[in-house]
């Protein structure tokens, strides 16, 4: 057991890949995941919560007052829990969460009450495989997601995002990334499996839950994601962080 992000509540052990299964199914956000999801996310993301400072940061930067900031995929909601209270400067911050998964939505409801969190908050369901609306953002944040989205889709959700972005407003996407060339993502593929060794995970679950991604975490290259936020609008981007295989990068419109 690990204490949840941000709410004290004990979050069990991530065992979903622990027993050898006969066939592996594609790897899906449901209540199996949701129930041990924070851990997985400490176990699985290096840097993580770092990474979570890092965007809280950026985005008190950003976030204008009477603007909205959307988190698309946004899981539990650490992200939002993480960054309220550098926004206490700004006057009517509201926050829109998206996801696909009605188990993760319901979790993170739970932790904003526990949180007793003062905040405007909107968590609603959508697929990202789908248009969206969105609208008065001063900041959109898709951390770990747009991996998950089919690339035939992806432009079109940047496309989406610098629409409904204002003037100045930034964008902050955290990816899992392939090398540029074929020794350094064998090389950063091997590190990442080491880190999750170190963090507990059998060779078992390691192999198993790379089997269940393998048709739904489709990674691109740093510099395609790169050239897909220039090719839709962005005036400027930056990498704030890169390990091996995991980058972050600001855009801005
Ligand atoms: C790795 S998690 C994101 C973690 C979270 N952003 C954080 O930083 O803690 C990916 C999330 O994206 C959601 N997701 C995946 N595909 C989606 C889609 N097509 N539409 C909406 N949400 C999706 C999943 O349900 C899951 O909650």
């Amino acid at each position: 057991m690990s204490a949840g992000m941000n709410t004290g509540d004990l979050v069990p052990d991530d065992k979903i890949f622990a027993h050898r299964r006969d066939a592996i199914g594609d790897f899906d956000f449901g209540k199996e995941t949701a129930r041990v999801f924070d851990n997985m996310l400490e176990r699985s993301v290096p840097f993580y919560a770092e990474m979570q400072r890092m965007v809280g940061e950026l985005a008190g930067s950003f976030a204008t007052d009477h603007s909205t900031i959307w988190d698309l995929g946004c899981s539990t909601c650490n992200t939002f829990l993480a960054m309220e209270h550098r926004l206490r400067d700004k006057a009517g911050i509201q926050f829109v969460g998206l996801d696909n998964s009605e188990e993760m939505l319901i979790k993170a409801r739970k932790k904003i009450l526990q949180a007793g969190s003062s905040c405007s908050y909107d968590l609603r369901y959508a697929d990202l495989n789908e248009t969206l609306d969105i609208s008065n953002a001063s900041v959109v944040l898709s951390l770990l997601t747009l991996q998950f989205v089919r690339p035939l889709h992806r432009e079109r959700v940047l496309k989406d995002v610098f629409r409904g972005l204002n003037d100045g407003g930034c964008f902050i996407l955290i990816e899992k990334v392939i090398g540029e060339d074929s020794l350094f993502s064998r090389l950063f593929i091997e590190y990442y499996y080491e880190f999750k060794r170190r963090n507990g995970y059998s060779d078992l679950e390691i192999a198993q839950k790379r089997e269940a991604l393998e048709n739904v975490l489709v990674p691109y290259r740093l510099n395609e994601n790169l050239a897909l936020l220039e090719s839709v609008g962005f005036r400027t981007s930056e990498v704030f962080f890169k390990w091996y295989n995991f980058c972050g990068i600001v855009a801005v419109k």
